[in-house]
């Protein structure tokens, strides 16, 4: 176990080139699992490669355990990588790439031979032992390369998107059995995903990036409730959170969203600390699941009637389009909802819920922390039909 501190981490691949890694600062401590997400090419697996010493940093500094690893060899680093691009040794066996790294730490052959056998059960490679690389599939190969870091107890685990080749039930049960293995281990971990469940389950913490700058760092919980920015809001979440474009307006002393379908029109009440807001043009942020049908009880809540366009039964839910102010909204309501194209739901929204950002800048707006509004009686709007 070991804490690992990137201190204003700077990178580029060469003069002239733009900064691929510009001013990195994340602490993890001791046993947690960091994800590391991001859109292709921000700069991901570079980060990887100069956590591991594959690369060299052009500015800043690594530590581990508070000492600054920057200078050393990635063989003196004591840090075990799974690389995007597997990375296995071709003239070598399964069993001969998984044990290679414990082979060079002198380890008696019994112990390699457990060790081997422990990790190929995990990752159901047993049968797969004497072959070569060239003869297994992508995804085959995506385990053997986890089974030889695995294989090693080092002070950091690296996982550069090491599902990814895998098919979808596989994947499934690997996922939890890093959970799981991390749950046992609690070794320091860095893991690249570009999926959004590993991202939302697997870490303590998730780091969002962007050409190259950390956008936001927190709990899973933070990053999916709390988005710093409308990048991070709508990277995070699958389907992705709606974004309805409007100018935020003030009725009886009380800054309001005008929603309008079409059919309906309804006032969303907001109690935003920031005076500032009125009359400005915004991004509503609203996640798909704050949509929710109306029940026969009025509970209060503003809601809105609203054409359904298109509905896709996913299974566990069925995702029901409507348009709000010009711009396709998903809902995603219970599995037993099924209405038709054409026929009209009404629609409720938790003000609570409601992000807002800025529409220039993609800042998020408002109070500190969740954008701040109040459900109390007296000022939920109420449904006005046109
Ligand atoms: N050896 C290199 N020399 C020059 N540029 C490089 C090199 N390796 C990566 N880059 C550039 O650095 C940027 C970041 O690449 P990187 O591989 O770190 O992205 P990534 O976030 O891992 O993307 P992906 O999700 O596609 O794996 C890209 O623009 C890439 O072209
Ligand atoms: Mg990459």
């Amino acid at each position: 176990m070991a804490t690992l501190e990137l201190r204003n981490v700077i990178k580029t691949y060469g003069s002239g080139l733009p900064d691929t890694l510009k001013d990195i600062q994340l602490k993890i401590d001791s046993g947690e699992f960091l994800i590391l997400v991001g859109p292709s090419g921000c700069g991901k697996s570079t980060l990887m490669n100069c956590i591991a010493g594959l690369e060299n940093i052009t500015g800043g500094a690594i530590l581990v355990d508070n000492a600054d690893i920057s200078g050393m060899s990635p063989k003196d680093r004591d840090i075990a990588m799974v690389f995007q691009s597997y990375a296995l040794y071709p003239t070598m066996t399964v069993r001969e790439n998984i044990a290679f790294g414990l082979k060079i730490r002198k380890m008696s052959a019994a112990a390699i031979e457990e060790e081997v056998a422990r990790v190929s059960k995990l990752l159901q490679i047993e049968h797969l032992l004497n072959r070569k690389p060239g003869q297994l599939s992508g995804g085959q190969q995506q385990r053997v390369a986890m089974g030889r870091a695995l294989a090693r107890r080092p002070k950091i685990y690296l996982f550069d998107e090491p599902l990814s080749n895998l098919d979808a039930k596989l994947r499934v049960e690997m996922r939890t059995e890093i959970k799981l293995m991390h749950q046992r281990l609690k070794t320091t971990t860095v893991y690249v995903t570009h999926d959004q469940i590993e991202a939302m389950t697997l870490g303590d913490k998730v780091a969002v990036m962007k050409d190259g700058i950390i956008q936001q760092f927190g709990t899973p919980k933070e990053i999916y409730n709390d988005p710093a920015n409308l990048f991070v809001a709508s990277f995070i979440g699958s389907p992705p959170m709606n974004f309805i474009p409007l100018r935020l307006q003030r009725k009886d002393g009380r800054l309001v969203a005008l929603l309008d379908s079409g059919q309906a029109r309804c006032e969303l009440p907001l109690a935003m600390s920031d005076a500032g807001l009125e009359d400005r043009e915004v991004i509503l942020g609203m996640r798909p699941e704050q949509i929710v049908l109306a029940g026969p009880e009025a509970n209060g809540l503003p809601m809105i009637r609203a054409e359904v366009h298109v509905t896709e039964p996913t299974g566990p839910d069925t995702l029901v389009f409507v348009t709000l102010n010009g711009t396709k909204v998903c809902a995603r309501l219970a599995p037993d909802v099924a209405p038709q194209v054409g026929e009209t739901l009404n629609l409720q929204f938790d003000p609570a819920k409601v992000l807002l950002f800025d529409a220039a800048t993609g800042e998020r707006l408002g109070a500190v922390g969740r954008a701040q509004a109040a459900v109390t009686g007296d000022n939920v709007a109420q449904f006005k039909g046109r």
